[in-house]
């Protein structure tokens, strides 16, 4: 996934442009370009790095000043990590300019017709096809910029968002967009900008419109915005209140995104529960699923799609189902299942889990549901995504906006709702134990106290995180709902610390993986309070320690013994304490432990924990 955002002002614009890709960083940022329009013509300047280089070599050659731009921040697709593929990329005669996300599918044959007419490429990437076909719209007679844009567009297959500028329209932005985001917002110090993220322009937006699919806009100084086709007063009447505030976006105190995210869950689970759920009656309430409630209930089972850690909350969402509300529950890589054959009906339930609400292999899986009859729902964080808006109903976990590209509020938030769903359809299909129901409810509203009673671990975290941070591999093993979290806790760590990590059921190593552990390898063993499997686990950490693992306990109580007696202080190098909380919410509860331990390994190794190698915070392409 890429970030655009773009400004059309009676002042300069190149300061909020430029500040607006800083904000975008975390959609893609190996490369970071802008287009400005100048008396002179065309400004361009483009760098490979986060927006803040940009901002370095913007100021070294001298702060241009402009009314209108555009400006991209990149995550390489079609094209490697280069200047000359970075965005903006410019038509043949260098007149117009344009930034784009997603993907072009047919831009090979485009491309190849193009240089045939002499259009000359001058990068790799899929892009360059849609200024040189504007470039062509406009030289064939196109009235305007928004006429040239529409005629390119309808050459283009695939999913797009894109903004267009030209310096023989001064002034003027036009996007469009099928699939990829993109929103529009009228600023309150005047004049109109537009991102492909509403959290980029919370501090400029007064009101917003979002773009539906394959519709174009046009932005300028002295009319505001206008959607192609439609009366001004319905363009203005589509004008919306933001939903992201500045304050949700600020850093505050914290040094990096994932600190902030990891250290304010109390808060972030708070709202996530907010007037859902009511300890005093065990009621619980999901406003976005009322309407489809008996027909999930009534439902022959329930499959869910997600991917990387939204599918690792979905493995706990699926216990949680099935265990309290005694339905069938099946869980698949999104990606896995978008090219498979499922057997499925009007009488099944597909649920969609995805932080961002834009990852392409969700959609692509959901899509095939639909078109199988099944009712297709949603749980995602992010107001009026592509995912959003094609479910026929579905719960936002309400965290806030999260932009560290390793995910931990949002993880919290999924397992907090499927703990939520689980307990109501408990309730509607009169399944299950009512009593286990209720106690889970109660223990539901102690989830913000809990996870911040976790978070005092933190300093306990970060030393171990010390001690071990130069290992060459590490482990997690869980076992029961302790088995989601490790293989959270083992993705975490991989994606920006960069240690082979691995997680494994506890059962599961004496099958294989015990071959891996040797004197000093580090075993992250997530110990549950459920007594017959904390025995279980407690042997598989016997097995580890006999073999001179270094095992790290998340556990409960420091003395809990084993078959053999022996306490899990006996056998393990590090025991984590947390609080108690029965199993089922053990993901949420114990979750900022393992996401704590990667930050902390993160930070002790040096890496940009925020903008970890070769990742994006979404992934929009399959
Ligand atoms: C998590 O830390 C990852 N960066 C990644 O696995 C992510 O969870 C995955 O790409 C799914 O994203 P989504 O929840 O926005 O769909």
């Amino acid at each position: 996934m890429c970030g655009i955002f773009g400004r059309v002002s009676t002042k300069d614009v190149v300061p909020s442009v430029v500040a607006g890709l800083r904000q975008l960083d975390y959609r893609g940022y190996d490369s970071v370009g802008v287009a400005f329009l100048r008396p002179e013509g065309m400004y361009l300047l483009r760098n490979v790095g986060p927006a803040v280089d940009l901002e370095r070599r913007l100021q070294l050659k001298g702060f241009p000043t402009s009314t209108c731009g555009i400006g991209h921040t990149r995550w390489a697709t079609h094209g490697g990590v280069s200047e000359r593929n970075a965005h903006p990329h410019l038509s043949s005669n260098e007149r117009v300019a344009v930034v784009h996300n997603g993907t072009i599918e047919n831009y090979q044959r485009l491309r190849t017709e193009l240089i045939a007419l002499g259009h000359v490429f001058r990068s790799d990437t899929d892009t360059e096809v849609i200024p040189n076909l504007v470039q062509r719209a406009l030289e064939h007679g196109a009235a305007s910029l928004e006429d040239a844009v529409a005629e390119a567009t309808s050459h283009i297959h695939g999913a797009y968002a894109v903004a267009v500028i030209s310096i023989d329209h001064p002034n003027v932005i036009v996007a469009a967009r099928n699939s990829s985001p993109l929103v529009a917002g009228m600023c309150t110090d005047g004049g109109v900008l537009l991102a492909s993220d509403e959290a980029a322009i919370a501090d400029l937006a007064g009101s917003i419109l979002r773009l539906g699919d394959n519709e174009i806009i046009t932005l300028r100084i002295q009319d505001g915005l206008t959607i192609r086709g439609q009366d001004k007063r319905a363009t203005l009447a589509r004008l919306q209140q933001p939903s992201v505030r500045a304050e949700d976006v600020a850093l505050g105190d914290f040094e990096t995104r994932m600190a902030q995210e990891i250290f304010t869950q109390p808060l972030s689970l708070a709202a996530t529960i907010r007037s859902r759920v009511n300890p005093k009656d065990h009621s619980v309430r999901l406003g976005g699923i009322e309407r489809v409630l008996q027909r999930v209930s009534d439902c022959r089972g329930i499959t869910i799609v997600a991917c990387g850690t939204s599918y690792y909350a979905a493995l706990a969402g699926a216990r949680l189902i099935e265990s309290l509300a005694r339905m069938p529950v099946h869980v698949k890589e999104a990606s896995e299942f978008a090219y498979s054959d499922p057997i499925l009906g009007y009488q099944d339930v597909v649920i969609g889990v995805s932080q961002s609400g834009e990852t392409m292999d969700v959609i692509k899986a959901l899509e095939l549901a639909k078109v199988r009859g099944a009712l297709v729902l949603g749980i995602t964080n992010t107001n009026a995504s592509a995912i959003a808006r094609m479910v026929s109903a579905g719960v936002y976990l309400r965290v806030g906006p999260e932009f560290a590209v390793a995910s931990t509020k949002a993880f919290s938030g999924q397992v907090t709702v499927f703990a939520m769903l689980a307990a109501l359809l408990a309730e509607a299909g009169k399944r299950g134990v009512p009593t286990k129901t209720w106690s889970l409810i109660d223990d539901i509203s102690r989830i913000p106290e809990l996870v911040d009673e976790t978070l005092l671990t933190h300093e306990t975290v970060t030393r171990i995180a010390r001690t071990y941070a130069h290992c060459k591999r590490m482990l997690f093993l869980g076992k029961g709902y302790g088995l989601p979290l490790a293989l959270e806790g083992a993705l975490k760590v991989t994606e920006i610390a960069y240690i082979d990590a691995t997680a494994y059921g506890a059962g599961q190593l004496k099958h294989g993986p015990i071959a891996l552990i040797e004197p000093g390898v580090p075993v992250v063993v997530i110990v549950p309070n459920d007594a017959t499997l904390r025995t279980k686990v407690l042997s598989s950490v016997h097995e580890v320690y006999s073999r001179g693992g270094s095992v790290i306990a998340v556990a409960s109580d420091a003395v809990m013994a084993g078959e053999d007696g022996q306490t899990i202080t006996d056998t393990s190098a590090e025991v984590i304490v947390v609080p108690y909380v029965k199993d089922e919410l053990a993901p949420v509860v114990y979750a900022p432990v393992v996401q704590m331990l990667a930050l902390g390994l993160a930070e002790a190794l040096g890496r940009n924990v925020d903008q970890p190698r070769n990742l994006a915070k979404s992934v929009t392409v399959e």
